[in-house]
C-alpha cells in the first residue's frame, strides 16, 4: 500500500523540482502514531531548506498537487501541520491483502528481485575431528535462513558447507593415533574419541612428529592419507546426522582438503608476481598500508595455510559458479581475517571480490554475560544441548497435552526444540553477542519460537472448525483487525529488507510482531458466529499462510497442534 502513496507524491516532488527516487520517498514516509493521523504520513520539515519554504507550506503545496486521489485506495487525504497525511479505504485495503495472501499462498511475499542472480551462501562449516560447536550452530542456523531470505527473493542459490578437513590440527591428531589410537574405539563414538586423542597430544614433545605427519599429508603420503580419510569419514556421518535432525541441506560440501594443491599453485603465481615477502622462514602478504595488518600464506616448513586454501577455494568458486554475491557466514573473530581474504583478492585483481561479504556472528553468552562454555571449560557439545531442549520441550508440552500419544509427543517436541533453538538465535541481530539460556528459549510465553508455534496452531483450530471461501465480505475494520491486516501487509517489504541487509532477525522480530497483532485481534475480535465471519476467516487464514511463510524462512515448520 506504501506504493500507492508514493504514486500519489512523485508528481506533486517532482513538480516542485525535488528530485527524489521511490526508495527514497519509501524512506521518508512515515506510520503516524494515532488513527486520527492517517495511516502514513509524509513530513516535509527535510525539504524546508531547498524549497525556501516552512513545512506547512510544503504540505500545503504537496496536497494541492496531489488533488483528487483514487477512492478505491484512499479515503482522504490531510496536512495537518507539516505533515502530509493518508487515510487508507480501509475496506478495499483490507481486501486486496486478504485477497493477495489467500491466493498467492505459499509465494505470498515471494519477490524476484533477486533475478535469477547466483549467490553463494556458505555457512556452518565444522571442523572435522573436532566437535561441533556452538559457533558452528550459530553458523548453521544463521546461514540457513539467508540462504532461504536469497532464495525467496529470486536469487539462484548454492548452499555450500565448507569443512575444516585439512590443516596442522590434523598433525597432532595423526600423530596421535599412530601412536595410541585404536579404531573400535574410534567407531563408537567418532567425535569424542578425536578429541580425546587431539587434547592428549597438545604437550610440546608431540609438535615435532605433529609437523612432520602434517607434512607428510601435505605431501600425499598414503599412510597418512589413509588415517585422515578415517577421521574424517566418521565425523561426517556425525554432522550429518545433526544435519538431518535440523533439517538442514547442502548442495555441496567441500572442504579445505579440496584446495591443498590449488593453493600451492597459487602461492607459485604469487611468488612470481611478487605479491609476498618473506619474513623469518615465512611467505607473508603486506597490507599495512590498508591498515590491515599482514597476512601469513606460507609456513617456514613449506606448508599452506588456512588463508592460502580460502584464497584458492575462493578463485574456483568464481570460475564453477560466477556468482553474483558469495556470502560467507562466520564468526566475528574472523572479521579482520575475512577483510584480509578480500583486499588480497583485489590485490590480485579479480574484480568479483567487492562481491563477496562476510556475514558475520557475534558470540553466545551465558546467564552471567560470559562467554558460553561448560563446566568443564570445553565448548559446549551441540548434541547435548539439543538433547536438552528435546527434554524441556516435552515437559511443557505434557503439562498442556497429558494425553498425548508417544509418537505425536516425538514430533511436536522435534519441532518445539528446533523453533525455540532458531528463533533464540535469529530474534537477535546476528553482529551481536546473544544469551544462549534454553530455558527461555523453550518457553511457551513471551518472544520466543514456541509462542509462535503456539499462535500458529490457535488460528489453525478456528480454520478447521470451519471452512475458508474466497468469497469473503468485507465490512468496517475494528482497529484490531485493521492492524492485523497492515502487519500481513509488510511482509513482502520485510523479506526484501532482510535479503539486502543479510539479516534475518528482521523476519524474526516481523514474525513475533505478527503472532501478538493475531493474537490481540483474537482477543477482542469474535469469528466464528460473527457478522464478520467470512472476512475474519480469510483474515485468520491469512494469519497462518503469512506466519507459515515466515516461519520457513528461518528453517522452522509449524505445528497444526500444541
Ligand atoms: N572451519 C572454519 C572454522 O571453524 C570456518 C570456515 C569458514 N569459511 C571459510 N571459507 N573460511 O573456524
Amino acid at each position: 500500500m506504501k506504493k500507492e502513496v508514493i504514486k500519489l507524491l512523485r508528481k506533486p516532488l517532482k513538480d516542485l523540482k525535488v528530485e527524489m527516487t521511490d526508495e527514497q520517498i519509501e524512506q521518508a514516509i512515515d506510520f503516524p502514531p494515532s488513527p486520527e493521523l492517517g495511516d502514513y504520513a509524509f513530513p516535509c520539515f527535510f525539504l524546508a531548506a531547498k524549497l525556501k519554504m516552512s513545512p506547512d507550506e510544503i504540505a500545503l503545496k504537496i496536497r494541492e498537487k496531489i488533488g483528487n486521489f483514487p477512492e478505491t485506495e484512499f479515503s482522504d487525504v490531510q496536512t495537518q501541520g507539516p505533515y502530509v497525511n493518508f487515510f487508507l479505504n480501509r475496506k478495499s485495503f483490507a481486501r486486496q491483502v486478504v485477497w493477495d495472501v489467500i491466493t498467492q499462498k505459499k509465494n505470498y511475499g515471494r519477490s524476484s528481485s533477486g533475478n535469477k542472480k547466483k549467490a553463494v551462501v556458505e555457512f556452518s562449516s565444522p571442523n572435522i575431528a573436532k566437535p561441533f560447536g556452538v559457533g558452528h550452530l550459530r553458523s548453521t542456523i544463521i546461514g540457513n535462513s539467508i540462504a532461504n531470505i536469497f532464495e525467496f527473493s529470486g536469487y539462484k542459490v548454492v548452499r555450500m558447507n565448507y569443512l575444516g578437513d585439512w590443516g596442522a590440527q590434523f598433525g597432532r591428531l595423526l600423530a596421535g593415533y599412530h601412536k595410541f589410537g585404536r579404531e573400535k574405539s574410534l567407531e563408537k563414538n567418532p567425535v569424542d574419541y578425536l578429541m580425546k586423542i587431539y587434547v592428549k597430544t597438545t604437550p610440546k614433545k608431540y609438535d615435532v612428529p605433529a609437523r612432520e605427519w602434517f607434512k607428510r599429508m601435505e605431501d600425499g603420503d598414503r599412510k597418512a592419507l589413509m588415517l585422515w580419510k578415517l577421521f574424517k569419514g566418521y565425523t561426517m556421518d556425525d554432522f550429518k546426522k545433526m544435519y538431518k535432525l535440523l533439517k538442514i541441506k547442502f548442495d555441496v560440501y567441500e572442504g579445505e582438503s579440496n584446495y591443498n594443491k590449488k593453493a600451492r599453485e597459487l602461492l607459485q603465481e604469487l611468488k612470481e608476481k611478487g605479491i609476498v615477502k618473506k619474513s623469518r622462514g615465512a611467505y607473508v602478504i603486506d597490507l599495512e598500508k590498508y591498515g590491515l595488518g599482514t597476512a601469513m600464506i606460507e609456513k617456514s616448513d613449506g606448508t599452506t595455510l588456512y588463508a592460502t586454501r580460502d584464497l584458492a577455494a575462493a578463485i574456483d568458486r568464481y570460475k564453477r559458479y560466477k556468482f553474483d554475491k558469495m556470502v560467507y557466514e562466520v564468526g566475528q573473530e574472523q572479521k579482520l581475517y575475512f577483510m584480509q581474504l578480500f583486499k588480497i583478492m583485489e590485490i590480485l585483481g579479480y574484480k568479483w571480490a567487492k562481491n563477496c561479504v562476510h556475514a558475520d556472528h557475534g558470540l553466545y553468552l551465558d546467564k552471567n554475560g560470559k562467554r558460553f562454555r561448560t563446566r568443564k571449560g570445553k565448548t559446549i557439545f551441540l548434541r547435548s544441548i539439543f538433547d536438552e531442549t528435546l527434554e524441556l520441550a516435552k515437559k511443557e508440552i505434557k503439562k498442556r497435552d497429558g494425553k498425548i500419544s508417544k509418537k505425536a509427543l516425538e514430533d511436536r517436541a522435534l519441532k518445539t526444540a528446533i523453533a525455540a533453538i532458531f528463533y533464540g538465535d535469529l530474534k537477535n541481530n546476528r553482529s551481536n553477542n546473544s544469551i544462549f539460556n534454553l530455558k527461555k528459549f523453550v518457553s511457551f510465553e513471551g518472544d520466543t519460537g514456541p509462542y509462535i508455534l503456539y499462535s500458529y496452531a490457535r488460528a489453525s483450530s478456528i480454520i478447521k472448525k470451519i471452512a475458508v471461501t474466497e468469497k469473503f465480505q468485507v465490512y468496517e475494520l475494528e482497529d484490531k483487525e485493521l492492524e492485523l491486516v497492515k502487519k500481513l501487509s509488510q511482509f513482502p517489504e520485510v523479506v526484501i529488507s532482510a535479503q539486502q541487509s543479510l539479516n534475518p532477525s528482521l523476519i524474526a522480530n516481523y514474525t513475533y510482531q505478527l503472532a501478538q497483532a493475531f493474537n490481540e485481534f483474537y482477543h477482542v475480535c469474535r469469528v466464528i458466529g460473527s457478522q464478520q465471519e467470512t472476512f475474519r476467516l480469510a483474515l485468520v487464514q491469512s494469519f497462518r499462510q503469512t506466519l507459515k511463510n515466515s516461519m520457513a524462512l528461518l528453517g522452522i515448520e509449524v505445528l497444526e497442534k500444541m
